[in-house]
């Protein structure tokens, strides 16, 4: 059986990327989910139609329905704004920890048993958010952001 990785946040720079790579490197089915709707449902379908050239055989959806998420091994989680100027890493904890806080109920109800990577800025603040909404909630910090934001801080 294929493996299913969800992409919140995948119609943005980051999402796209992870999503894209998932995808041509033949690693699991990806469906991207976002608020910015027809972006996603674009950027899903941007990605589906080159898998095909490229060898890979793979499904990629894309919109802001969380219905195809269901039964997800691993949701990567990239909703969040970027440090904008002027803005501290502790800055974006308010903003960003809203969005999660809006975001977690729906794992709970359509990928409770997923793996949780969060990719967007503070990660470390992302799983306190995840956590909350549900303890049993299996969380990994992804490899690259958390090293990239600690030779950067
Ligand atoms: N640590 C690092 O090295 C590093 C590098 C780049 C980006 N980041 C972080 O990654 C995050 C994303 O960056 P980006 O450049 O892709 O930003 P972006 O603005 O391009 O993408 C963010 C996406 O999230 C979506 N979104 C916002 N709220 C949502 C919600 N509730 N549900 C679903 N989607 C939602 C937006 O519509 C947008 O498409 C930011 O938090 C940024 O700080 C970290």
């Amino acid at each position: 059986m294929k493996r299913k990785v969800t992409v919140v946040g995948g119609a943005g720079n980051v999402g796209a990327t992870v999503a894209r790579q998932i995808a041509e490197k033949e690693l699991a089915d990806v469906v991207i989910i976002d608020i910015a709707e027809s972006k996603a449902a674009g950027v899903g379908l941007d990605i589906y139609e080159t898998c095909p050239i490229i060898g890979s055989d793979v499904r990629v959806i894309g919109g802001s329905d969380w219905g195809p998420a269901a039964g997800s091994d691993i949701v990567v989680i990239t909703s969040g704004k970027p440090r904008g100027p002027n803005m501290s890493r502790d800055d974006l904890v308010r903003d960003n920890f809203n969005i999660m806080k809006s975001i977690a109920p729906k794992l709970v109800e359509h990928t409770p048993d997923a793996i949780i990577i969060p990719g967007r800025q503070p990660a470390r603040r992302d799983g306190a958010g995840a956590l909350q909404a549900r303890p049993s909630f299996r969380k990994s910090g992804s490899s690259a952001w958390p090293a990239c934001s600690t030779r950067r801080a």
